[in-house]
């Protein structure tokens, strides 16, 4: 079965084709970040317009990347929410022109459930039930998955989430949007333990906490004028991941598991990437972190979703909605 996704719930229009939910046929991704990097973050506005004049042509490249016309899609997917509404709009409008024209399948998702079957294209096996890391400009989830679309949110950020911790800190450092790699890359050549910032330990619950965090960094900077960015950019990246990797542990624990997804952007780290596969060969725990281009927003998860939940009998009519918020339940 041949889905093809769109995904357009921010900065990035893109559109893939996969097969049987694990397969990528096509997987193309036209990014705003250009766009939006000279207002510091993203403006919902151009977003939305970006999307609607890149949208049509990223379909064609998509198709022409696999070989394919729209005769061969057997349905369309689309994330539908929660996002930037005028943008995720753009993606609901689409997917049903094509599935009203084409008489096939609708199936509307939800962005972190993309994120998270991001998972499935890896070519690896993935056992049930697993924990899940969710880390993203927009959340900071820890999800026990007993099975096939089945959520049980077993952690989540009070504040902010943590790649909006690394995009907030990169704006007060003078780095460009989003800030997440740039940190990442300057993490490299730094100190992890040049810095002791103060942690966010939040009473004894598993959530996260970064907005503390955040403000130190903008204190330190202000209090140390002659700061070594690497050390910073070094020690804020190792704080973030050592919570991260602890909470997922301390979950997996919890519920006994012996798998561990990561998904969302802030996976494609490479520090947090090293620390969970370290954490998880000790304590000889099965590990997937999808590759860097699908940790990020793309289209690939949304069409690898959308097999998994079709398979189940799960489809959406023609009336879908596009929805701003809503947390990620299970269907
Ligand atoms: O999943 P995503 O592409 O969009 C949302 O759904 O939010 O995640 C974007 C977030 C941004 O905050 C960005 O700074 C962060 O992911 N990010 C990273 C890295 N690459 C992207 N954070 C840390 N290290 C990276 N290498
Ligand atoms: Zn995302």
């Amino acid at each position: 079965m041949k889905i093809l996704g769109i995904e357009t719930s921010c900065d990035d229009t893109s559109v893939a084709i996969v097969e049987d939910g694990r397969k990528i046929l096509a997987n193309v991704i036209s990014s705003q970040i250009d766009i939006h990097n000279a207002f510091g973050g993203v403006v919902p506005e151009i977003a939305s317009r970006c999307h609607l004049e890149f949208l049509i042509p990223t379909i064609e490249e998509a198709l022409e990347k696999a070989s394919l016309t729209m005769d061969d899609i057997d349905a369309v997917a689309c994330t539908n929410r929660p996002g930037l509404i005028g943008a995720l709009i753009v993606g609901v409008s689409a997917a049903k022109a094509i599935a009203l024209s084409k008489n096939i399948p609708l199936i509307g998702i939800h962005h972190l459930e993309g994120h998270i079957y991001a998972n499935w294209l890896m070519d690896e096996e993935i056992i049930f039930p697993c924990v899940c890391l969710v880390v993203s400009g927009g959340h900071s989830d820890i999800i026990y998955m007993k099975d096939h679309g089945q959520y049980e949110i077993m952690a989540r950020t009070r504040d902010d989430a943590a790649g909006e911790c690394f995009d907030k800190s990169a704006r007060a450092l003078g780095l460009g949007y989003p800030g997440g790699p740039i940190i990442d890359k300057y993490a490299q050549k730094g100190n992890p333990k040049a810095i002791i910032f103060p942690k966010g330990r939040i009473d004894n619950s598993l959530d996260f906490s970064f907005s503390g965090l955040k403000t130190a960094v903008l204190r330190y900077i202000e209090k140390n004028p002659d700061y070594v960015l690497e050390d910073v950019c070094a020690s804020l990246e190792k704080d973030i991941c050592d919570v991260l990797v602890k909470r997922t542990f301390e979950v997996s624990k919890i519920k006994q598991t012996k798998q561990i997804l990561v998904a969302g952007g802030v996976a494609a780290n490479s520090m947090l990437q090293r620390m969970m596969r370290e954490r998880a060969e000790a304590k000889r725990v099965n590990i997937c972190i999808p590759k860097p281009i699908l940790c990020t927003d793309n289209a690939a998860m949304v069409a690898s979703a959308a097999f998994f939940n079709y398979e189940r009998g799960l489809s959406s009519g023609l009336d879908l909605d596009a929805i701003a918020n809503e947390p990620l339940m299970s269907s």
